[in-house]
């Protein structure tokens, strides 16, 4: 007989059908002739109901070791559910226990947890209902992305893990190291050098792939990234990350105006297709984590985003009778306060600002006409504050040279990158995602932490 998933059996089983699942108890209850065990696969929120009967074999050894945590395989016949909570049930006719699980032990009891006890046991809290829901609209994300950018003839790309170039130079990297004194390259001296390192030159781990997507756009138009990236930035926030997930359209023959015409399209996409397949997991965060993420996530699909220059909207802010933790002024960036009110209080939508003084923006973006600002632009959203940043690229060789002299850096590391403005170089536009605040905001979750597997975060690589 062949297994089935929960998913499946809950919406298409039929009475009378045989079935096998397998899966983990979440919950047991003992009655006088029989009892319902919860079995979870991690296809829905929502379990499979199991009856035993007491006549099965072994029945009061059997329930002893089915306690919450204990993985089963289950077969028996579907029936037609007495309760009004779930249309199926499974009559078990034969049950293996794989594993038990010690109540006594099981970190997992049946009340609710909070989500910092369950940072600390990162391996096991995919097995809780929140959790569960999250994984699945990120895997689902995930999906939505690719078919966005496919649809459209994106090309995707792989850009290097490990790499000599500072993407922002903002000095963020992760340094990466070769401890084998075997291995690692010797001084004149015979000393090991931890600096030359395996790589025969400082590496890092990167913080974006963007150069490397703007030297594949300049081959194949339109590609995309999708990856892990990292930052050694003080994450100690609840939408920082030391290591998290970009995703890095970059667009060749395309200027600021089809960058955010893109950005807009794409989380649109990306939410519409989310409420189209998870709604289960959707109305379970509108109900327990936060009354307003069904509405956000319609208003993301059907309204326009606002569209304000960095210069109005600091304009704005001044005259805002709002008391601000930090200062407005023009040249200073944005802090998250700011976004907020913007997003929440002022347009009560995502907005995208635009053209940043260039002294606050990356060497890279492109410079405008009045010298002052250049072609960036970041997409806002409400209780989050940035979910992308972006910007025309700097295609012209002078200007470009210019402005790495200007922030401190040097030429010689982006020889490769300014080989794109000497051959044949052509406007180009691309930006960033965060991908867990994509899931961060599309959840309702308050903490980045908890809408990725295994976090890292200072201090914290436990798992
Ligand atoms: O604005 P950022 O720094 O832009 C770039 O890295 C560009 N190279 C992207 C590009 O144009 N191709 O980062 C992009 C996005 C941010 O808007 C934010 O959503 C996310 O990455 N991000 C983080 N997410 C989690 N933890 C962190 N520490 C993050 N830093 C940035
Ligand atoms: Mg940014």
């Amino acid at each position: 007989m062949s297994v089935r998933r929960v998913i499946d059996l809950l919406r298409s089983g039929e009475p009378k059908q045989a079935a096998t699942v397998q899966g983990w108890v979440r919950t047991k209850r003992e009655l006088k002739n029989f009892s319902f065990l919860e079995i979870n696969d991690g296809s829905s929120l929502q379990g499979l109901q199991v009856v035993l009967d007491q006549k099965l074999p072994d029945y009061a050894d059997l329930l002893r070791s089915l306690t919450t945590g204990a993985s089963v395989s289950v077969s028996g016949v579907l029936v037609a559910s007495q309760g009004n909570k779930q249309r199926i049930e499974l009559h078990a006719e034969t049950l293996q226990v794989w594993g038990e699980s010690d109540s006594e032990t099981y970190p997992l009891q049946k009340k609710r947890h909070s989500f910092e006890f369950l940072r600390t046991i990162a391996h096991l809290r995919s097995r809780t209902n929140t959790l569960g829901s999250v994984f699945r609209v990120r895997n689902t994300c995930s999906q939505a992305i690719h078919q966005f950018f496919q649809e459209r003839d994106f090309l995707w790309v792989h850009t290097p893990i490990i790499t000599g170039s500072d993407c922002e130079g903002a000095g963020e990297q992760l340094a990466v190291t070769h401890f084998n004194p075997q291995q690692i390259p010797l001084t004149e001296a015979g000393d090991v050098d931890y600096g030359q390192d395996f790589f025969g030159k400082p590496t890092y781990l990167t913080v974006s792939g963007q150069l490397e997507a703007e030297a594949m756009a300049l081959a194949f138009s339109n590609v995309y990234t999708f990856g892990p990236t990292f930052r050694a930035e003080n994450s100690n926030t609840s939408r920082h990350l030391a290591e998290f997930w970009m995703v890095e359209p970059e667009m060749a023959f395309c200027d600021l105006q089809g960058d955010m015409d893109l950005a807009e399209a794409f989380l649109k996409h990306i939410f519409k297709t989310v409420l189209d397949h998870c709604a289960e997991d959707m109305e379970f965060f509108n109900l327990r984590i936060d009354q307003s993420v069904l509405e956000t996530a319609e208003q993301i699909v059907n309204q326009e985003f606002e569209r304000i220059s960095y210069g109005d909207a600091i304009a704005t802010l001044t005259k805002a009778n709002h008391p601000f933790e930090y200062p407005v002024e023009w040249g200073l960036d944005l802090q998250s306060e700011h976004e907020r009110y913007l997003c929440e209080e002022l347009f009560k939508k995502p907005v995208i600002v635009t053209d940043y003084p260039k002294e606050i923006k990356a060497f890279y973006m492109r410079l405008n006409d009045d010298g002052k600002t250049v072609a960036a632009m970041d997409v806002l959203v409400p209780k989050l504050g940035e979910i992308i940043g972006g910007a025309q690229r700097e295609e012209r060789l002078d200007v470009l040279e210019q402005r790495i002299l200007a922030q401190g850096l040097s030429l010689e590391d982006y020889w490769w990158y300014l080989d794109l403005r000497r051959y044949g170089t052509v406007p180009h536009a691309g930006f960033g995602l965060g991908f867990e605040r994509l899931v961060q905001f599309m959840t309702g979750m308050a903490n980045i932490r908890d809408v990725i597997p295994f976090p890292r975060t200072p201090l914290n690589a436990e798992f």
